[in-house]
């Protein structure tokens, strides 16, 4: 059986992560979101983490060569044996090349691109709280039980800096500049799933859970 790997594509907000951690439940499969391990690193405040916090903070890139420092070091813990998911990496046409040379020729990519306007990225993204367990919700879409409590663990939930109005559109300016290539790649090399991200979130789901599933 070869190493399923799956790629997560799409603007910021656009719902990767709420959908890579249903289907990496559903496929036991670990969820790799290079945003995750970055915020992980801010919280436990290593020098990376700090390194990296303003960068964050402000929309921008980190660089490639953390970025394949994080995911090699990831990448060689043993719950990435029968394959995994990875949301918001690669993001850019050196991270691909990087990430195609940690890879067999074995390995079966499966890449996911969820679309979503320019608009509702900035609805989305506002709207959103999140916790330092990893849970995301949204006040109206997706709203917790009780009001700023995580569901999951009870903590406060809050805003991420980068959610900000005018760091939403920087980011998302950058992620146009920079997918391109990838999702040309994706495409070329392939079966790239393109999926409708205005949908509700259970919608996304059971389509994108049925395509994958057709993959097999
Ligand atoms: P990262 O954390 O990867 O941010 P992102 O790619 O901008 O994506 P988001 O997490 O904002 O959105 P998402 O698509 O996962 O949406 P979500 O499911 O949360 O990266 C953050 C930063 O880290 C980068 O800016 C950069 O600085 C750095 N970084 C990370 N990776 C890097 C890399 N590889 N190289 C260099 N730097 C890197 O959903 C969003 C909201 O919408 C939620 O509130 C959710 O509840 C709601 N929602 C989801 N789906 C729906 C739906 N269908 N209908 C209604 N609401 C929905």
């Amino acid at each position: 059986m070869p190493k399923h790997i799956y790629l997560f594509f799409g603007p910021p907000g656009s719902g990767k992560g709420t959908q890579s951690d249903r289907i990496g439940k559903d496929f036991k499969l670990p969820v790799i979101s290079t945003g995750e391990l970055l915020r992980h690193e801010e919280t436990i405040k290593s020098a990376l983490g700090k390194r990296v916090a303003k960068l964050i903070d402000q929309g921008k890139l980190v660089s490639d060569a953390t970025i394949h420092e994080l995911i090699k070091q990831r990448l060689s813990l043993k719950d990435t044996a029968k394959g995994f998911i990875l949301d918001g990496y690669p993001r850019d046409a050196e991270q691909l090349k990087d990430l195609m040379s940690m890879l067999k020729k074995t390995d079966k990519i499966i890449a996911v691109e969820i679309k979503i306007p320019d608009k509702e990225v900035i609805n989305r993204l506002s709207g959103r709280r999140v916790c330092d367990c990893g849970a995301t919700y949204h006040i109206v879409y997706n709203p917790p039980k009780v009001a700023g409590r995580c569901d999951v663990c009870g903590k406060k939930l809050y805003i991420r800096h980068d959610d900000k109005p005018e760091i939403i559109k920087k980011r998302l300016v950058d992620y146009k500049l920079a997918s391109g290539p990838l999702l040309k790649y994706a495409h070329q090399a392939h079966n790239l799933i393109s999926i409708d991200g205005t949908a509700s979130v259970e919608h996304i789901y059971e389509d994108l859970l049925k395509r994958l599933e057709n993959q097999e």
